[in-house]
């Protein structure tokens, strides 16, 4: 049996602090999922489609990772995919409160689903897809932070974004 973990989240956009863990999913899982939310709530600069073209870039070297996108409750997604594991990353104890809501109230939906934690490097311990954008906007270098094809998806996109204010 072949060992799939999905790993779930927003990726607005994904950075090199997400591939981090998807490497080391690599190590452990025969495949890795990156499942992408649409996440309306948090209001995400890219669409689902950029998105997707972006992380699909960003792990053209990776085999056995793959990307799709999931609208559904994520174990729900997990057991379409058949997978046994959803895979978070822990950057700082901050993260820690929430994981843990989210994998007990996972675990009480499927209780057959596991999730796994790991941690990224520590160069990318204080990183978000939020904080990116910020230093983005401000015309701050995101470089050696996000894949070179997000950067210039950023530039693109901020321009366009500004473009429309001024
Ligand atoms: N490196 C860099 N940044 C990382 C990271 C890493 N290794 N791991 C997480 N992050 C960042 C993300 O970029 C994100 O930053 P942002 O808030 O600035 O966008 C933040 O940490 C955490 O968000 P993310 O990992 O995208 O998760 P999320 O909280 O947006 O996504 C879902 C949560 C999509 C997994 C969850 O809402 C879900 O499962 N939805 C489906 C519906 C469902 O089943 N809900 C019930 C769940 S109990």
């Amino acid at each position: 049996m072949i060992k799939i973990a999905i790993y779930p989240g927003t990726f607005d956009p994904i950075t090199n602090g997400h591939l981090d863990l998807i490497q080391r999913g690599l190590m452990t899982f025969d495949e890795v999922i990156i499942a992408v939310a649409p996440s309306t709530r948090k209001q995400p600069l890219f669409t689902i489609q950029e998105r997707l073209k972006l992380i699909n870039m960003a792990i053209k070297g990776l085999k056995n990772a793959k990307v799709e996108a999931f609208s559904s409750l994520l174990v729900e997604y997990v057991r379409r995919k058949k997978g046994i594991a959803i895979l978070r990353g822990l950057r700082a104890v901050s993260d820690f409160e929430y994981e843990l809501q989210m994998a007990h109230m996972n675990r009480r939906l499927d209780m057959h689903i596991e999730t796994v934690f790991m941690m990224p490097s520590e160069e990318y311990s204080f990183l978000t897809s939020s904080i990116v954008k910020e230093v983005a906007s401000f015309g701050g270098s995101v470089k050696g932070l996000v894949p070179a094809e997000v950067e210039k998806a950023l530039k693109r996109k901020l321009k366009g974004l500004k473009g429309l204010t001024e």
